[in-house]
């Protein structure tokens, strides 16, 4: 069979994870039942620093556009991450008839609606695995796995930064500000923490997930990430609004607190979507939770709940998911959404609103939705 040619663009944490089974001719990337994958370019911004990450001079290059109108790559691996170059690049491949596999969520998020339909277009292959959940195999299961299903709400810990401030700020009783610094220490969290922080890197996860679940793209900025006040004024985004005296009040009640994203598709066809600091059950399985794990739970008829939990990021859980992917695109299986409807004409006009439900109010003012 010929050989399905790999150029990967990004070759940082997770694009060198990629690069490394191509090297270490990972026996996984020769399908039984499909074409063999082999690597034929990379392109990263400093290419003496890919070389001394052992990746070989010839197949590396400074310029992913050339890399991609060159003939010479079937698939495109985009990891590098952010909003422009990647963009383009990746809209330049799939309008190429390239397929595509990235693990970029804030381009998928934020530009699902013209990828797709430039796929669709071409006739070529969006595949984004690792865009949610890490190395946890979830879209996949959601899209092929769960289309005889009718789903009706998919809710998760999505975001291991946070999760893992939530679990310290719990366990040593210490604030924000202080649980923040040491996950910046011990590199969970960014310099620029803001988008895990603040739920925005959520949001983009949950955007992505109720495409796959509800069929159609809702805009990241519909989606809700600030928890309600007593007030009456919304709270602060994502998870910079909880004290130490919220996580260890709801604590005395046998409560954890958790940023939950939340998708559900309501009686009247709208979709509600929310990112906010919830309070569940110290004992459920989203309490015990903890520590940079994501935990997704999918509700749906007939199969009833089914639930995800594992490694949510990390270069190597990350790579794993592309290089699944790759391997699917080697055996002939097509885009993530699978045999899913065509949603970029479906998503305008859709109603998006915040997840409605009981909450509990906390000493800093906020209210947190009540999880089971
Ligand atoms: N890390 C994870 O755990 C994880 C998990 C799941 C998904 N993801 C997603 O995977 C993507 C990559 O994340 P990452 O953690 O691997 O990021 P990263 O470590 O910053 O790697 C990105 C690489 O791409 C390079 N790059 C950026 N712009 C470029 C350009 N124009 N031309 C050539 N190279 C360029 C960067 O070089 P410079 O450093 O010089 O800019 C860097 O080496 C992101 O979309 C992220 O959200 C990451």
């Amino acid at each position: 069979m010929q050989p399905l040619r790999v150029g990967v663009i990004g070759a940082g944490t997770v694009g060198r994870e990629v690069v490394r089974a191509f090297l270490e001719r990972s026996p996984r990337l020769a399908p039984a039942d499909g074409r063999p994958l082999v690597l034929t370019g990379v392109a990263e911004k400093f290419t003496e620093r890919a070389i001394a990450h052992g990746i070989p001079a010839e197949l590396l290059t400074d310029a992913p556009a050339h890399l991609i109108a060159s003939g010479e790559c079937d698939v495109i691996v985009e990891t590098m991450g952010g909003d422009e170059p990647a963009h383009t690049l990746v809209a330049a491949a799939l309008g190429a008839g390239l397929a595509v596999v990235t693990a970029n969520k804030h381009i998928v998020a934020h530009h699902g609606p013209e990828l797709e339909a430039l796929a669709r277009g071409t006739d070529s292959t969006l595949r984004f695995e690792a865009a949610v959940g890490g190395g946890i195999p979830l879209l996949g299961p959601i899209a092929q796995d769960l289309a005889g299903d009718r789903i009706a709400r998919v809710r998760g810990i999505l975001n291991g930064t946070t999760n893992y401030m939530l679990t310290a700020m719990a366990r040593d009783g210490r604030d924000y500000a202080d649980v923040l610094r040491e996950a910046q220490a011990k590199g969970y969290a960014e310099a620029d923490p803001t988008a895990d922080v603040e739920g925005l890197d959520a949001v983009n996860k949950l955007v992505i997930l109720a495409r796959l679940a509800f069929g159609v793209w809702i805009p990241p900025d519909a989606v809700s990430n600030c928890p309600g006040s007593t007030s009456g004024r919304p709270g602060a985004p994502g998870i910079t609004g909880v004290t130490a005296a919220d996580v260890a009040a709801l604590a005395a009640e046998g409560r954890a607190v958790r940023l939950i994203a939340t998708t559900r598709l309501a009686e009247d066809g709208a979709i509600e979507a929310s990112v906010v600091p919830t309070a569940v059950p110290a004992g459920s399985a989203f309490g015990r939770c903890d520590g940079v794990l994501n935990r997704v739970e999918v509700d749906a008829e007939p199969v009833g709940r089914v639930a995800f939990e594992g490694p949510g990021a990390g270069g190597a859980a990350a790579g794993a998911a592309v290089l699944s992917d790759l391997v699917s695109i080697a055996r002939g299986l097509g885009s993530t959404w699978a045999g899913a409807v065509r949603a970029e004409a479906s998503s305008a006009g859709v109603v998006v609103r915040p997840v409605a439900g009981e909450c509990v109010a906390a000493p800093s003012g906020a209210c947190y939705p009540v999880g089971d």
